[in-house]
Order: structure tokens, then C-alpha cells, then sequence
């Protein structure tokens, strides 16, 4: 299976326009045939891994709206289980599997998510152990493609539990700029013997922006 990164993101690594703030905004710059290039990703992937808080800020879809991959599982790991049940996720039937740990086992939110029609799953102790969920998606699910569509905090978590196999950027031409703007990889950072190294394997010039896509180099 494999796992990747996919993340709009300014030309000095922002991937929205400030803290707190939604990302919906570099759609505003993308041609039709561009969404469709993005989400041609998603028809092709089994599911997508998204932070809560991107659920609270975007409020996105997380639907394949140009191919309609029915199939497509929405993943969303959180510990909180504080979700806004008015959110787009939430309002439909397609497949959303909420991922926390076995410390909310008996939280009665658990019951309120399932009311909802969502599945919820126990992966790791006290927050979600990243490893197990990847090998209860390949293992148990069978799955062949999940894409991770941010925000900063869960890409961090994701490449410290060393499960991320690429990262595509989709790069735009401006810059967003602000201290606390989230950018592609926030959390505590990685110490210089340890970054998580990648090697270049693709570039596409798009009109309104540059995808680079990166897989994971084994060279330490
Ligand atoms: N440009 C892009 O492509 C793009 C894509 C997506 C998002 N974004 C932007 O990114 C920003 C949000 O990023 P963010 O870093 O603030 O948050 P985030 O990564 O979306 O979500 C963080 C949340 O994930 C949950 N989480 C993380 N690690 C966990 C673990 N081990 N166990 C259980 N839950 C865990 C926690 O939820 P709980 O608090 O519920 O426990 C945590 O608060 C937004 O501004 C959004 O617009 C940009």
C-alpha cells in the first residue's frame, strides 16, 4: 500500500492564508482542468486521511465530485471526537471512518459519531498510533492507495510514525508569508540527522501551478 502526501501550499510552504484560516482559497485559482487533475488522484486512491481540524476550518467534501469513485473511505483521526455533526462529512451516506484511541472506548461521543452513520475505530493507547492504522488499512481493509490531504499537524505525525511513502506539492506561484500560517509539516520538527529524506521522481508545469512529487529515499 501506499501512502502519500497530497498539498497545495504557497511558494514559501503556507498551505492557507493564515492561522485558523480555510485553504478553500487556492481553488479559486485552479482551472476546471486542474480540479479534475487533483481529483483524478482521489478516483485512483481508496481513501483520504484528513486532520480534525481540517474538518472544522474547510469544512470540505472529500468526494471524488468529477469521477465519482463511490468507494472512496473518508478517515479522520482525532482524539477530542469534538466534531460539528452540521459538517459536510457528516450530511451525507459515503463511507467516513472516524480513527481515535481505546482511552475513548466508553465516550459517549463514540455513540453520538455512530448515530451519525459513521464507523469508529480503536487504533493505539492514549491518541492514534499512526503504524497501526496503516497496517490495519492494508491489512485489514485491503487498501492499495490512501492519500493524506493535510493540515500541517497530521502530515507531521504521519512522517514521524514514518509511514508516509511520497509527498506531491502542488506548488503556487505567490507567497503567503505569517509566523503562525500553517505550512506543510508543522509540529515540534525533526532533528537534522533524522529528516525524512525524499528524491524528486516527477515534475508537471500546470498553468496555475508546479507538482513536484517526491517518494521516500532510503538514503539516511
Ligand atoms: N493546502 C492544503 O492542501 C491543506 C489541506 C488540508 C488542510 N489545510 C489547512 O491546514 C490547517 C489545519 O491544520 P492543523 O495542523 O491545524 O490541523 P490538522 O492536521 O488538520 O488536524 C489536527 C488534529 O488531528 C487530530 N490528531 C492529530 N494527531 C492525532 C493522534 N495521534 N491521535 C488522534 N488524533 C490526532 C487532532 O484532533 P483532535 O483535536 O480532535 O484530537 C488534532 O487536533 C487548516 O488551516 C487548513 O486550511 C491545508
Amino acid at each position: 500500500m501506499r501512502i502519500y502526501i497530497l498539498s497545495e501550499m504557497s511558494m514559501d510552504g503556507k498551505i492557507t492564508s493564515g492561522s485558523n484560516s480555510s485553504s478553500k482559497f487556492f481553488g479559486n485559482y485552479l482551472s476546471e482542468k486542474e480540479m479534475m487533475y487533483i481529483h483524478k488522484k482521489r478516483h485512483n486512491a481508496q481513501a483520504i486521511i484528513v486532520g480534525k481540524k481540517t474538518i472544522d476550518t474547510d469544512n470540505p467534501y472529500l468526494t471524488d465530485r468529477y469521477f465519482g469513485n463511490e468507494k472512496l473511505i473518508r478517515i479522520i483521526p482525532s482524539n477530542s471526537l469534538d466534531f460539528d455533526y452540521s459538517s459536510h462529512i457528516f450530511q451525507d451516506n459515503k463511507k467516513t471512518l472516524i480513527v481515535t484511541s481505546k482511552k475513548n472506548i466508553n465516550n459517549p461521543k463514540v455513540d453520538e459519531i455512530k448515530k451519525h452513520g459513521k464507523k469508529v475505530e480503536f487504533i493505539g493507547e492514549t491518541k492514534v498510533d499512526f503504524k497501526g492504522l496503516k497496517d490495519y488499512l492494508e491489512n485489514k481493509l485491503g487498501l492499495q492507495e490512501v492519500i493524506v490531504e493535510g493540515g500541517g499537524t497530521i502530515n507531521s505525525k504521519l512522517l514521524e510514525a514514518d509511514v508516509i511513502d511520497g509527498i506531491e506539492i502542488l506548488q503556487f506561484p505567490f507567497v503567503v508569508g505569517g509566523e503562525d500560517t500553517p505550512t506543510l509539516v508543522n509540529g515540534k520538527g525533526f532533528g537534522e540527522c533524522v529528516f525524512p529524506k525524499f528524491k524528486l521522481e516527477n515534475v508537471n508545469v500546470k498553468e496555475s501551478f508546479v507538482s513536484l512529487y517526491y517518494s521516500k529515499s532510503n538514503y539516511n
